[in-house]
């Protein structure tokens, strides 16, 4: 591959992702390690074909990205201004995600790059989280990464490319997922993030002692699913639920949120500083729709500064699924010479580090 596997190639690449509830196509440039320009970054959200069954309805999300995606990547490429012929390769999301929906992305990837004789990356979601702050920061790794969105919840030491250690997961509920939960349960609507925020400002955080599952236990793992009971529980103790009630609830769930993610990314740090003694620049990034709370924001800036990491947040519009991560991760993996057969298959399960240890319990619902 000559010059694309030299690592200041200058690179053009169209992403595709389609793996959860947005059909996005972006094109983005790599004008060396680390360094990008995003060119075009089109994102369509089908908030209103879910909201009214309350989350994502994997067949619906399929059936929507089919029948938009292929007006999403032409709008991605009129608006960078470029045709396919310009590419340097094709990148799309292969998982992990909604299966149907990944193969939708996954198989039109294919056929642009079988059509057009360009190389094709196959690229994992939580990878293109992982490096969306070498775009949108220059940010070359190593760095410590909180993944918080509605299907994910990992600690993550980012060592280089393709190359991830995961401190820690969730063993039941992502935290976007008990962000949702809890808006469900106080009629807050969908999705329950932006509305739990908005109520936690106006309530009393010290009126309920909610649990902080974890806290102060070894490891970097998570749990939510206590503190989502003891919130179901207090919801009902209280019905009807008054306005200041809900605003109470919120604001002490959001309290609970910040304290135990806090003691997690405390013990992640110590981990990460442990494995990486000469380095200067610590940096702890949030990514996933979660990184949007200020609350959690503000709290981790506090609890990086006591063990010497500073805070990165991409902008919300970068941090949340989008398909600028997807191309840039593309090419970066094409700059290394890292592309894929046109047989690659999509995949529902699919961990970053596939030598992690399995959380305790993980899976088991309570
Ligand atoms: O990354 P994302 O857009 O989609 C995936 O799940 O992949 O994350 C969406 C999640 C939802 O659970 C939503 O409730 C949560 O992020 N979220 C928030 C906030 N904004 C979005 N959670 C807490 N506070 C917010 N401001
Ligand atoms: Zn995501």
């Amino acid at each position: 591959m000559g010059e694309a596997t030299h690592n200041d190639a200058k690179l053009v690449v169209l992403g595709i992702e389609t793996s959860c509830d947005e059909t996005a196509a972006a094109v983005v440039e790599r004008l060396s390690e680390a360094r990008g320009r995003i060119l075009s970054n089109v994102v369509r959200s089908q908030l209103a074909e879910h909201r009214a069954y309350g989350g994502v309805v994997p067949e619906i999300a399929a059936r929507a990205h089919v029948s938009c995606l292929d007006h999403i990547i032409r709008t991605a490429l009129s608006e960078a201004d470029l045709g396919l012929k310009d590419m340097d390769g094709i990148a799309a999301t292969a998982g992990p995600g909604l299966i149907g929906g990944v193969l939708v992305g996954l198989s039109t990837a294919k056929a642009l790059a079988l059509a057009t004789g360009k190389p094709l990356m196959a690229v994992n979601h939580l990878e293109a989280h992982a490096l969306t702050p070498g775009l949108t920061e220059g940010l070359a790794p190593p760095y410590l990464l909180l993944l918080v969105s509605g299907g994910h919840t990992q600690l993550v030491a980012v060592e280089g490319l393709a190359h991830y250690r995961r401190y820690g997961t969730t063993i039941d509920d992502a935290l976007g997922e008990a962000f949702d939960k809890t808006a469900k349960l106080l009629d807050l609507g969908y999705p329950g993030g932006p509305a739990v925020e908005a109520e936690a400002r106006l309530g009393d955080a010290g009126r309920f002692d909610f649990p902080r599952p974890m806290k102060g236990r070894e490891g970097c793992h998570f749990s939510f699913s206590g503190l989502k009971t003891a919130v179901r529980l207090a919801a009902e103790r209280l019905q009807p639920l008054k306005a200041g009630d809900v605003a109470d609830i919120c604001a002490a769930f959001e309290a609970a949120v910040c304290d135990t993610v806090s003691d997690r990314v405390s013990h992640a740090m110590a981990r990460f500083a442990g494995e990486h003694p000469g380095l200067e620049d610590r940096v702890l990034v949030i990514a996933g729709g979660v990184a949007a709370n200020r609350a959690l924001r503000a709290r981790l800036a506090e609890t990086g500064a006591a063990h010497g990491f500073r805070l990165i947040a991409p902008p919300v519009a970068l941090c949340t699924d989008n398909a600028a991560m997807v191309a840039w991760a593309g090419a970066e993996r094409l700059a290394a010479g890292l592309t894929d057969p046109l047989d690659v298959v999509a995949r529902a399960r699919w961990p970053l580090d596939g030598e992690a240890e399995a959380a305790p319990f993980a899976g088991v619902k309570a």
